[in-house]
C-alpha cells in the first residue's frame, strides 16, 4: 500500500464521535472551508482559536497538486500565544461524512475552544495535519513554498488559486496572518515576473 494510501484519515475520523451524541456543534474553518463552503450550516460567525498558528505546511496530493508535483495548503501547528482568525460554521453531525471525504489527505478531527466576538465561547471541531502524517511538508522559506505554490496545479485547480482565495476571505475578515500575506506578496510578483518571460 502506498504512503499517500496511509494518508486518508477517513476510517480515523469516523471513529471519533465525541460529538456524534450533538444535535448541531462547531466547526472552525481556518483555509479552504472559510471561503468554499460547500457544505449546509445552520449559521456561520467569525472566530478565533488560540495558541494555534496557519502555515502553509501540509502537502496537497489530491486537490491543489499531484502525488508527482504536491502542492501546499494550510495546517494549524501549535504555537504559544499566536491567535488563528476563522470562521465558526454551526452544522449537524450529518455533515461529517462530506467533510471527511473532502478532507482525508492527512487531516484529523481535533476539538479546541472557539471564540466570538464579545468573548463568548464555545467548543469547535477543527481539521488539522498535524506533522506524523505522510503528505505533511513541514516549514520552508516563504520564498521556497511560493514557488511550489506557483508550480502546482492539482484536480480542484492551481495551487495559487487557493493561496489567493484564502487571502482574500482573511481580508474580507480583517484578519491579521503575516504569513499568508507574504506568501500572497511572493506569488504575485511571480505571476508578474511570468508576464515577460
Ligand atoms: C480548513 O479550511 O479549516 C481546513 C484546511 C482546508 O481544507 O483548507
Amino acid at each position: 500500500m502506498s504512503t499517500l494510501m496511509d494518508a486518508d484519515t477517513i476510517a480515523r475520523n469516523r471513529a471519533m464521535n465525541y460529538f456524534a451524541s450533538h444535535e448541531r456543534l462547531w466547526l472552525f474553518g481556518y483555509g479552504s472551508l472559510i471561503y468554499k463552503v460547500d457544505f449546509p450550516f445552520l449559521q456561520r460567525r467569525p472566530a478565533i482559536i488560540r495558541g494555534w498558528a496557519r502555515r502553509f505546511w501540509q502537502g496537497s496530493h489530491d486537490h491543489r497538486g499531484t502525488p508527482a508535483a504536491p502542492g501546499r495548503v494550510v495546517t494549524l501547528v501549535e504555537s504559544a500565544g499566536a491567535v488563528c482568525q476563522g470562521m465558526a460554521f454551526e452544522i449537524t453531525p450529518a455533515v461529517f461524512e462530506h467533510l471527511d471525504h473532502r478532507e482525508k489527505n492527512g487531516y484529523l478531527r481535533v476539538v479546541v475552544d472557539a471564540e466570538f466576538e464579545g468573548g463568548a465561547r464555545e467548543e469547535a471541531l477543527v481539521y488539522i495535519a498535524g506533522p506524523d502524517n505522510p503528505a505533511y511538508l513541514g516549514p520552508a522559506s516563504e520564498v521556497e513554498i511560493a514557488a511550489q505554490i506557483d508550480r502546482a496545479v492539482g484536480p480542484s485547480g492551481p495551487n495559487r488559486e487557493y493561496l489567493l482565495h484564502l487571502a482574500d476571505a482573511l481580508r474580507d475578515l480583517g484578519a491579521e496572518d503575516a504569513h499568508v500575506f507574504e506568501l500572497e506578496r511572493a506569488v504575485r510578483r511571480q505571476g508578474n515576473r511570468a508576464l515577460f518571460r
